[in-house]
C-alpha cells in the first residue's frame, strides 16, 4: 500500500470565523508567517504525499493558486536580493502538485471528498481538512500512513475529548490491538451527551480506499442535511473493518478562535528573531486582564 495523494476539502463556509472569513477563506487566514493551509498541507508531506486535490468552491481558488509559481514576485525579490523571502516563496510553490475539483454546493464533508472521486486511481488515499493541523515531526497523518500500510486496513485519526464536548465531534469507539491503535466498533456523528462511554473523537486525518466512494454516494443526508463523511465510514466499517489512531502531537483547529490565537503565539514564540520581543509585549497586554 503506498498513499500517495490526499482530498484537502477546503470549500466550507467558515462561519465560525466570519467576518474575517468574509472574502479571504478561512484556510488562508494567516498564522504568524504562514496562511493555515500550508501548515496543513506541511503535514501531508511530512506523510510523504506530494498530490493534492483541493476540493474547492468559487471564492477559493486563491488556495490552489497560493501553491502556484508567483514569476514576477520570484524576479523582483531576486533582484533585490530578498534570498530568504526568495526561497520561502519557491519553496511554497515546489511543496506539492496540485490539482483541484469544484464543490458546486456545500453539502458536507462527505459530499466535497465524493467530489473528488474522478482524481483517485489509486486504491488508498489519505483525507485532510484543510482547517486544522497538527504539529509533531512523528505526529498526525503520517501515523496513519504507517498505520494503514502495517494492518493494510483504512485507519481514522482520533483524539481524546472531555465528556462534555462528544457531541461536537464525530466518535468512534473501539478495541485497542496495540498502542494508541484502535480497532473501531461503533461510530456516531456528534452524539447527544451521556449517550457514548468512549472519549475518542475523530479529528479530520483519514487513510481511506477508493471503495469509500461507493459508500459515500449511497448516503442520504444525515445530521444538519449534510452527507456526512463519518456515517459512510460508519457503513463501510460494518461490513470490512476500520482502525483509529491515537494523533500524538499539539492539534490546533484554526476554526476555533482560542486554538486560532494559541497557534499564532506558538509559531511566534518558536521564532527567534521575535521570540523576546513577543515575550515583552504579550507580558504587557496579559496585565490589563
Ligand atoms: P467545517 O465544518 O469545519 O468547516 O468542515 P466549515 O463548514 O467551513 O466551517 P464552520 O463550521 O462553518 O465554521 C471541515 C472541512 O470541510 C470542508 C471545510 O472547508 C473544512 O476544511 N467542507 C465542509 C467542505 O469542503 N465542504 C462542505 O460542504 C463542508
Amino acid at each position: 500500500m503506498k498513499i500517495s495523494k490526499v482530498i484537502l476539502p477546503v470549500a466550507g463556509w467558515g462561519t465560525r470565523s466570519l467576518p474575517a472569513s468574509k472574502n479571504i477563506p478561512k484556510e488562508m487566514l494567516p498564522i504568524f508567517d504562514k496562511p493555515v493551509i500550508q501548515y496543513v498541507v506541511e503535514e501531508a508531506v511530512r506523510a510523504g504525499i506530494h498530490d493534492v486535490v483541493f476540493v474547492t468552491n468559487r471564492h477559493k481558488s486563491v488556495v490552489e493558486d497560493y501553491f502556484d509559481r508567483s514569476v514576477e514576485l520570484e524576479e523582483l525579490l531576486e533582484r533585490e536580493g530578498k534570498t530568504k523571502q526568495l526561497e520561502a516563496v519557491r519553496n511554497v510553490a515546489a511543496m506539492v502538485d496540485v490539482m483541484s475539483v469544484r464543490q458546486k454546493e456545500q453539502r458536507g464533508l462527505g459530499h466535497a471528498v465524493g467530489c473528488a472521486r474522478n482524481m483517485i486511481r489509486e486504491d488508498f488515499f489519505a483525507v485532510m481538512v484543510g482547517d486544522d493541523f497538527i504539529v509533531g515531526d512523528d505526529a498526525g497523518l503520517v501515523q496513519l500512513v504507517d498505520a494503514a500500510e502495517k494492518y493494510q486496513m483504512p485507519a481514522i485519526g482520533v483524539m481524546e475529548v472531555p465528556a462534555d464536548k462528544i457531541d461536537k465531534y464525530g466518535m468512534v469507539a473501539g478495541t485497542e490491538i496495540a498502542e494508541g491503535v484502535f480497532r473501531i466498533t461503533d461510530m456516531v456523528e456528534k452524539p447527544a451527551l451521556g449517550t457514548m462511554d468512549s472519549r475518542l473523537a475523530i479529528v479530520g486525518r483519514y487513510v481511506l480506499p477508493s471503495e469509500i466512494f461507493d459508500y459515500i454516494m449511497r448516503q442520504k443526508p444525515g445530521r444538519g442535511g449534510e452527507i456526512q463523511l463519518t456515517d459512510a465510514l460508519a457503513a463501510y466499517m460494518k461490513e470490512k473493518g476500520m482502525l483509529a489512531v491515537k494523533m500524538k502531537g499539539h492539534r490546533f483547529d484554526a476554526g476555533d478562535w482560542v486554538d486560532y490565537l494559541t497557534a499564532c503565539t506558538y509559531f511566534g514564540l518558536k521564532d527567534e528573531q521575535i521570540r523576546e520581543p513577543l515575550k515583552k509585549a504579550l507580558a504587557a497586554v496579559l496585565k490589563r486582564f
